[in-house]
């Protein structure tokens, strides 16, 4: 595959198919293209949640599958082999999860140096704690020459002194715990930053293995030495993030760099990353979001090597630090938690079909977006031209494949992809979307300031690698968090021209203390939604919380653990829907409004959104 050349900045492609960001990875699959022809076929269907009970499981008797025996005829390592089963339950504090992300640089600045620190993100727990989250992730934090935003790591057990220091950690750690609130830290095992000392040394010296270096010539993908040491490296995102080497699926003599999983470089690695979990567990995390959690092992047919790495993880987790949890960057549930993690996000990529099911609902190809993507009418779009039934089959696989064994993790936006404001989509247009997110059987993640509905900013120069395409720039979904109405939005005392980011310019830009005074704005939305979703089993994950999507066109409707009726209506349409359950009638109204419920159909204003109480 070719170098992709994104403004001026070389996002480096790979030599083989292993590369696990679809942004700089190959177009979208023939699996995509395909899916897109796909039709209705039911209209009342059940759907599979991670561990529900299921009318229809259609892929029941998968989910036990060890990731280890998956390919057979593949080596036998040394290693143990990892059967994730459904007993092997995740801890129920991630299966209840109301997860929040933390952009650290973008939170809350302490000190007045205009960008955001651990100290800012203690000042805000309580906030946090109100709204009911239970566990933050923060993004890398750790000592970085900052040109990936602290994805190019260069100490992986010292936090950048920009965000304060290890101490600070321990007491933001310590602060969360007292409210209820669970820690995780970014953990990024595929490459590090090219000033990282590992990286230097292995510069120098032919004899290390810990990155992956051609001996003489710079084949194609890699890029040429820095060093005394002759030949290149291979980069695992931009050029200045060297893949650490972990090995290869498909070892070949001829091209000694692709080495097996079992020699000293990678087996180093291995050591080096459970040194790292071990340090920060210690620490008082409760685990990490581990970032490109699929392109370890390199041209690795079916990920089996990588998620043999991952299952070793787990095993190793297990004994040691049996409450952590680990959930990934992959995009793909039904692989990566077979594979050991306790949980995956729904992604832009990722997966068969390259993100499509994420895509389908929330891209609306105004905010970050590739070219290679296939167009797809977004779901949640006010022209109500989508459809909920790409992303509802793709979680019905997930779930069923998954079962009981991990989490999936659904995400409205994060700092790699734009914001649920975006472009056209408006603020009248969140509270359905946010109800949506929260009563369905995923585990949420809010990344900040989606709560109050922040915007999508365009138009911003590259800072710190945010670019990654024409159409791609990452920095319009980390402006600085808005907590208070006038010029520095209280995100920092610094004169706003020393932020981190600009802050949105719009003059009605929302702010928490004025939608935290107003009770009827998004903020409190957001609360009840969550204290409702805590308050009723059958709107989590457990196994009370069965899913029966009743329509997935407009409106979207469905019953969640044979007690709830949610519907919501992401077009500017009045939309109708004809049910066959005439007990719906009789629903009761417990939050929202603009729907109503007959004996045999939902009708839904533009915009509504309603959740409904069954009589028991
Ligand atoms: C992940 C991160 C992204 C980063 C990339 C390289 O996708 O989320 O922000 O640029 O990995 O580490
Ligand atoms: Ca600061």
């Amino acid at each position: 595959m070719p170098d992709t050349e994104v403004a001026g900045l070389k996002a480096v492609g790979q030599v083989d198919e292993n590369h696990a960001a679809g942004w700089v990875g190959p177009g979208v699959s023939d699996a995509a293209a395909a899916h897109s022809g796909h039709r209705c076929r039911l209209m009342e269907r059940t759907y599979a949640g991670a561990g529900i009970p299921v009318g229809i499981a259609p892929f029941e008797g998968q989910h036990t599958t060890p990731a280890a025996t998956r390919q057979p005829g593949t080596r036998q390592p040394e290693r143990p082999l990892i059967s994730v089963t459904t007993s092997a339950a995740t801890p129920s504090w991630l299966a209840d999860a109301i997860l929040y992300q933390v952009y650290v640089q973008s939170f809350a600045d302490s000190n007045g140096d205009g960008i955001g620190d651990l100290e800012g993100v203690v000042e805000h727990l309580d906030y946090l704690a109100w709204l009911g989250v239970t566990t933050i992730w923060l993004s890398p934090c750790f000592v970085s020459p900052f040109r990936d935003a602290g994805y190019d790591i260069a100490d992986y057990f010292t936090i950048a002194p920009r965000y304060g220091s290890n101490d600070d950690l321990a007491s933001l750690i310590d602060q969360a715990r007292r409210r209820g609130i669970r820690v995780l830290l970014d953990l990024v095992p595929g490459h590090t930053s090219d000033q990282h000392p590992w990286f230097t040394r292995s510069a120098a010296d032919p004899a290390d293995h810990r990155y992956i270096w051609s001996a003489d010539a710079v084949p194609d993908g890699f890029v040429p030495s820095p060093g005394t040491r002759p030949g290149g490296y291979l980069p695992n995102f931009f050029a200045f993030q060297p893949a650490l080497n972990y090995g290869y699926g498909r070892p070949d003599p001829s091209q000694p760099w692709r080495q097996s999983p079992d020699e000293e470089g990678p087996r180093a690695n291995r050591a080096a990353l459970r040194e790292i979990m071990d340090h920060w567990l210690g620490a008082g995390v409760a685990g990490f979001r581990v970032d490109m959690a699929a392109s370890l092992v390199k041209d690795d047919p079916g990920h089996a090597e990588t998620s043999a790495l991952w299952g070793e993880m787990r095993a190793w987790l297990d004994r040691e630090h049996p409450s952590a949890v680990i959930i990934s960057e992959w995009g793909e549930p039904a692989t990566s938690v077979a594979a050991g993690f306790h949980g995956d996000f729904f992604l832009q990529f990722g997966g068969p079909t390259d993100g499509l099911p994420l895509r389908s609902l929330w891209n609306n190809r105004q905010g970050t977006d590739q070219e290679q993507w296939a167009p797809v009418a977004p779901y949640f779009d006010a022209a109500g031209r989508g459809t909920a039934r790409t992303f509802c089959d793709a979680y019905a696989a997930a779930a069923g494949i998954a079962g009981g064994a991990g989490q999936i993790i659904l995400p409205t936006a994060n700092h790699d992809f734009a914001r649920l404001r975006c472009g056209t989509r408006g603020a009248a247009q969140l509270p359905a979307a946010l109800a949506f997110l929260l009563t369905w059987p995923a585990v949420p993640a809010l990344y900040y300031g989606e709560e109050i509905g922040m915007r999508f900013v365009p138009g911003f120069a590259d800072i710190e690698g945010s670019v990654l395409g024409p159409q791609y720039n990452r920095a319009g979904s980390r402006t600085p968090m808005q907590w208070e109405p006038g010029p520095g939005a209280g995100f920092s005392s610094a004169p706003p021209g020393r932020f981190y980011l600009p802050l949105d310019p719009d003059p009605h830009r929302p702010d928490v203390a004025t939608q935290r005074a107003d009770e009827h704005s998004l903020l409190h939305l957001v609360r009840d939604l969550i204290q409702l979703r805590k308050r009723n089993a059958e709107l989590g994950t457990g196994p009370a919380a069965s899913l029966d999507v009743l329509h997935d066109g407009y409106p979207l409707s469905y019953l969640r653990g044979g007690r709830f009726l949610v519907v919501v209506n992401p077009s500017g349409r009045t939309e109708r829907a004809a049910h066959s359950r005439a007990d719906l009638a009789t629903a009761r109204a417990v939050l929202g409004s603009g729907v109503s419920v007959s004996a045999d159909a939902v009708i839904a204003a533009p915009f509504a959104y309603s959740i409904f109480a069954l009589p028991q």
